[in-house]
């Protein structure tokens, strides 16, 4: 193996047996607290685990047409051994079907396949049907049981934890939603080896993000084992997902509903949001949080807030990961007036969050509109 593993692996195994090894994390939020499973093979061992929560009878798995195909009929097993009489519903894969026209369709579904209130849903795919299904579970019969079954990174670190579900509405991202936690995530890391290169860079953005806002020595093991992530080693991957889920749950157990402290999460997010609507979604998400990452940086340095060998720092970790760090050949007019309609904008200073140091962040309502575009103007 390459690079070094650092005593984050102290994470001990929690289970033994056919799977390799699982570890876990728990979202503490008081009765609506849950377990984050992390592992490779997991998948199999669901009806188990959702027998042992009280569930029998009846299942639902909602997942798109690709993971049906590759990873339905496991779970599928999985569930069927532990006796669990399962209906699948399946939606086209993509951006465009997070909707709340497909949602209709899936509750029409759940009351044709006598779906009840005691029946959990189980959402099988990446952030589209973790957000999708999420809603769906959080509305039908004023709210179901949800497991979240994620298989891309994305949707292993950030998107199934938290519980924002939500559906968008034409151009309008996530406009129709609710706060609705589930009651189980299975991150099953064997998912990761048929996610598509670009797909994995993508959530990348994230893992990097949260150890750049909340934990340097998570930083130096990404910037020791990138190449590991790339090689798709099991326990570098176990282990980043299992961290950065860890971050994760630590900031949605301070700020359940996203009033304060939740927007750390947002590091390069307000630039990378104005980079996908100018782009038309174009750049990619995790490419769009790449380059707005290493610009959040320059300002904070500029703003006298962080070390410039830090600056550097995260900017080659970023494109040690596959990702882009400088601005794309966009209108800058544009790019700002996107800023402003996000409302991140009052009287010509921008909400952001900077860092101090590589593993800690800050919220500011300080940096100046004509600071921002001389930074992205010099990253061009
Ligand atoms: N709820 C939240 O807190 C939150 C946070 C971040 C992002 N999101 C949402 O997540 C969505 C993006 O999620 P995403 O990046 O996972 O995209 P996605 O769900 O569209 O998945 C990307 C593609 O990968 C395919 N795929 C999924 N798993 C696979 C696997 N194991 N092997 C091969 N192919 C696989 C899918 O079919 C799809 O084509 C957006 O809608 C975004 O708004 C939500």
């Amino acid at each position: 193996m390459q690079g070094v593993l650092l005593p984050a692996l102290l994470h001990p195994p929690t289970s033994k047996g056919k799977i390799a090894s699982m570890k876990k994390v728990k979202v503490e939020l008081g009765s609506n607290s849950y377990d984050v499973r992390v592992g490779a093979g997991l998948l199999a061992r669901m009806g188990i685990w959702l027998k042992e929560m009280g569930f029998s009878g009846k299942a639902t798995i909602i997942t798109d047409t690709t993971v049906k195909g590759l990873y339905g009929d496991t779970l599928n097993q999985g569930l069927t051994s532990a006796g669990f009489n399962v209906t699948t519903l399946e939606v086209p894969a993509g951006e465009e079907y997070k909707s709340l026209e497909t949602a209709g369709r899936l509750y029409h579904e759940l009351t044709s396949s006598y779906a009840e209130r005691n029946t959990p849903v189980l959402a099988l795919g990446g952030g589209v049907i973790g957000d999708l299904a999420g809603f769906v579970a959080a509305t039908y019969m004023r709210g179901v049981p949800l497991i979240q079954v994620p298989t891309t990174l994305l949707a292993q670190v950030d998107s199934s934890i938290g519980g924002k579900t939500a559906v968008d509405s034409g151009q309008l991202k996530n406009v129709i939603g609710a706060f609705y936690q589930p009651r189980l995530v299975i991150a099953d890391i064997n998912t990761l080896k048929t996610l598509p290169e670009a797909e994995l860079s993508n959530g990348m953005a994230e893992v990097i993000k949260s150890a750049a806002i909340r934990n340097k020595h998570f930083f130096h093991f990404l910037d020791l084992n990138l190449g590991n992530v790339r090689l798709l080693n099991a326990a570098v991957l176990e282990e980043i997902v299992l961290e950065t889920a860890r971050i994760k749950a630590e900031i949605v157990e301070k700020d359940e509903k996203d009033l304060g402290l939740r927007s750390l999460l947002n590091f390069g997010h307000t630039i990378g949001h104005a980079l996908e609507t100018v782009s038309k979604f174009q750049i990619k998400h995790g490419q769009a949080v790449a380059i707005g990452m290493t610009a959040a940086a320059r300002i904070s340095h500029k703003m006298g807030t962080l070390d410039e060998r830090e600056v550097i720092w995260l900017t080659d970790v970023i494109k040690k990961a596959g990702l882009p760090t400088e601005m794309p050949d966009l209108n800058m007019g544009e790019i700002i007036a996107a800023m402003k309609h996000d409302k991140k904008v009052v009287q010509d200073k921008v909400r952001f969050v900077l860092l101090k140091s590589i593993g800690e962040a800050f919220i500011t309502d300080e940096a100046s509109l004509a600071l921002v575009e001389e930074v992205l103007v010099g990253q061009e």
